[in-house]
C-alpha cells in the first residue's frame, strides 16, 4: 500500500486551511452546566460480543449495530501532528479489531485521503465483520476549496472513498459539514439514491443543528449525528442536538471524546504544539493560557479516576456511555498503550450518585477557550 504523507503535498496546507475556514462549529456554551437527566439514563448495551476474547457489547446507531467503543482514524494519519509511522498505524487499527472494536471513523478529508488508504488497508482482511464510517462535504481537488455538498459532488466523493476503502459499500457516511449553500434536502436524496444502489448502507450528519437533522431525516433516515462532546464541551445537551436524536431514534458519535487529548492529563501550560502539524495549536482551548487555566478540571479527573482505580481518559470516556445507551464514543489514538486503556473504559461502570458528583464539581469550574476558533462556533443550517 501506498504511504501518501500528505503534509508534503500542497493538499496538506491547503485542506488545514480550508479545515479551519470552513468548519462551522455549533456554539460554545463555555462554563460546564449539570445535565439532570444524565444521573437517571440507564446504560444498557447490547449482549453480542463482536469478536475475539473481549468485553465489548454493541449499540445501536438507528438501525447500525456497532461496538460499544470505536476508533476515532484522523489523528493517526493527520491534523495531530505527524501521521504515525504506517506499520505502527496498521498494528493499532488491527488490534482494535482484535479487541472487539467493530465501528472504525475516517473522512475524505483527514490527510486528505490518506486516513481512508490507511483504514480500508488495514481493516480489508475483517472487511466484513466491521463498519467503516466515513464523510464527504469539501472541495479537495478542485482550486476553489471550501464546502461543497452537491449531489453530483458527493456522488463522485463516494466512487473514490470507495476505492481508497478497497470496499463495495460504506457502512456509514456522513456530511462532514453543513453547506449553507445546498438544501439539505438535496444532500439526504443524493444519499438516498446511493443507497439505493447498495453503494451506502447508512446516512449521517456531522455538526448540524436540530432543524438540519429533523429536514434530512424527513427524506432518509438518519442514524447517526456526530458532534463534539466532552466533560469540556457539552453543547449537544443545551442545543437540542440529544434531544432530537433521541426524539427521532438517531444515534449519537461524540468526536474528541477525551477532549481532542486534553481530558487525558497528558497536556500541560508547557505543551508545545507544533503549528506547522497540529491543528490544535490554532484553537483557543489550546493556547498555553488556556491549557493552563483548564488543569482544574484534569485534577478532578484525577480524583475521580483515583476513586473508580481508573484514568482520566477512562473516567471522559465511561462519562460519554453513561449519558445515552445510543451513545459511541470513537476515541482516536496511534499509541497501542493508550488504546488498551480507553478501552478499559468500557468496564467503567459510573452509578448515578458518582454521575451527579462529577456534575456538580464540573459545574463550579469554568472550562476557558471555545470549540476550535471563534468564528466557527455557530451552527449553520442549509438553504431550504
Ligand atoms: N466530525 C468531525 O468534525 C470530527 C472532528 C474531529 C475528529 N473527528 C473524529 O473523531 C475522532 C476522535 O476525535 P479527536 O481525535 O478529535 O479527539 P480525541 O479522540 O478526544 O483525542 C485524540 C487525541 O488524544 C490522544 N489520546 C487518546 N487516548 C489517549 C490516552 N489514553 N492517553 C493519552 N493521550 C490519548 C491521542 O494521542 P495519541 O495518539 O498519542 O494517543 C490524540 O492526540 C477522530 O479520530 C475522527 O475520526 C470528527
Amino acid at each position: 500500500m501506498e504511504r501518501n504523507d500528505a503534509r508534503s503535498t500542497p493538499h496538506y496546507d491547503r485542506s488545514r486551511r480550508e479545515f479551519l475556514a470552513t468548519t462551522a462549529i455549533a456554539g460554545a456554551v463555555l462554563s460546564v452546566a449539570p445535565l439532570a437527566v444524565a444521573a437517571t439514563v440507564a446504560t444498557k448495551d447490547n449482549d453480542a460480543k463482536t469478536n475475539g476474547d473481549t468485553k465489548m457489547k454493541t449499540r445501536n446507531l438507528g438501525t447500525l449495530a456497532v461496538s460499544t467503543l470505536g476508533a476515532g482514524c484522523m489523528s493517526i494519519s493527520a491534523n495531530y501532528g505527524p501521521p504515525a509511522p504506517f506499520d505502527q498505524a496498521i498494528k493499532t487499527i488491527r488490534a482494535a479489531f482484535e479487541n472487539g472494536v467493530t465501528f472504525f471513523d475516517t473522512a475524505e478529508v483527514y490527510g486528505p485521503y490518506t486516513s481512508e488508504t490507511l483504514v480500508g488497508g488495514a481493516l480489508e482482511p475483517f472487511r466484513d465483520k466491521v463498519s467503516i464510517a466515513t464523510k464527504f462535504g469539501f472541495n479537495l481537488s478542485s482550486s476553489g476549496g471550501g464546502l461543497n455538498s452537491r449531489p453530483e459532488h458527493i456522488k463522485e466523493v463516494v466512487e473514490a472513498s470507495l476505492k481508497r476503502l478497497r470496499t463495495d459499500r460504506i457502512d456509514l457516511l456522513y456530511q462532514h459539514r453543513v453547506d449553507p449553500a445546498v438544501p439539505i434536502e438535496d444532500v439526504a436524496g443524493a444519499v438516498k439514491d446511493l443507497i439505493k444502489e447498495g453503494k451506502v448502507l447508512h446516512f449521517g450528519l456531522s455538526e448540524a443543528g436540530p432543524e438540519t437533522i429533523r429536514r434530512a431525516h424527513a427524506v432518509q433516515t438518519v442514524s447517526a449525528v456526530q458532534t463534539e462532546y466532552s466533560l469540556m464541551n457539552r453543547d449537544p445537551e443545551h442545543n437540542g442536538v440529544l434531544d432530537t436524536c433521541e426524539k427521532l431514534g438517531i444515534g449519537f458519535v461524540p468526536w474528541g471524546p477525551v477532549g481532542m487529548g486534553y481530558l487525558t492529563g497528558s497536556l500541560s501550560g508547557s505543551t508545545k504544539l507544533d503549528p506547522k502539524a497540529d491543528f490544535r495549536s490554532g484553537f483557543e482551548r489550546f493556547t498555553p493560557e488556556n491549557l493552563a487555566a483548564n488543569q482544574p478540571i484534569i485534577d478532578l479527573l484525577k480524583q475521580i479516576a483515583a476513586k473508580k482505580n481508573s484514568t482520566p481518559a477512562q473516567i471522559s470516556l465511561a462519562w460519554l456511555l453513561a449519558q445515552r445507551p445510543w451513545i459511541v464514543p470513537i476515541p482516536g489514538t496511534r499509541n497501542l498503550s493508550h488504546f488498551n486503556e480507553n478501552l478499559g473504559a468500557i468496564t467503567i461502570a459510573l452509578n448515578t450518585t458518582e454521575l451527579s458528583e462529577i456534575d456538580t464539581a464540573l459545574a463550579k469550574l469554568k472550562v476557558h477557550g471555545g470549540r476550535m476558533n471563534a468564528d466557527q462556533m455557530k451552527i449553520v443550517e442549509p438553504a431550504t
